[in-house]
């Protein structure tokens, strides 16, 4: 089987391996760089859950060769807050009870920082356009529309700083 040494940014950090060309970003995400935050469900595009942000802009990681992140700038779930500080919005998906089973919750995070980045000031129908791509089985999105509305008032993204 053909490798292929594949170094990636990732939150920050450099991780390397000696992978298949073949290998999805998901994977090496996973499996490489051991950063088990971002989920993989159906591995087709289709429920977001494996959302990343490569340059700052969401994408599927299971529709990205990990040989095609190369030179770009990743992050994960793993790059929101820290120990004992959630990031705004992971507080305010806590505080609006923004998830159930949390399985769809780090794609939906990614892209409610991206989609907060530029839409501040967000209505409630543009939240639910803006998250249209991530699909959760469990909340009925009420609860995540609440908590993504309730992050653009959180103080830290109030600043103008975005919601980095
Ligand atoms: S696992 Fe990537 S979109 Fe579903
Ligand atoms: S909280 Fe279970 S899939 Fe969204």
């Amino acid at each position: 089987m053909t490798t292929q040494r594949v170094d990636l940014t990732i939150n920050g950090a450099t991780y390397s391996g000696q992978v298949e060309p073949r290998m999805l970003l998901s994977d090496f995400i996973r499996q490489v760089a051991r950063l088990t935050g971002t989920h993989v469900g159906c591995e087709h595009g289709v429920c977001g859950v494996c959302t990343v942000q490569i340059d700052g802009m969401t994408a599927r990681s299971c529709l990205t060769f990990a040989i095609q992140a190369e030179g770009h700038d990743i992050r994960t779930v793993e790059a929101l807050g820290k120990q004992g500080a959630l990031h705004p919005i992971q507080q305010a998906f806590w505080e609006k009870h923004g998830l159930q089973c949390g399985y769809c919750t780090p794609g939906m995070l990614m892209r409610a920082e991206e989609f907060l980045a530029s839409n501040p000031n967000p209505g409630r129908e543009d939240i639910i356009e803006g998250i249209s791509g991530n699909l959760c089985r469990c909340t009925g999105y009420q609860t995540i529309v609440d908590a993504i509305e309730h992050a653009a008032t959180l103080s830290e993204i109030a600043k103008g700083g975005g919601v980095r």
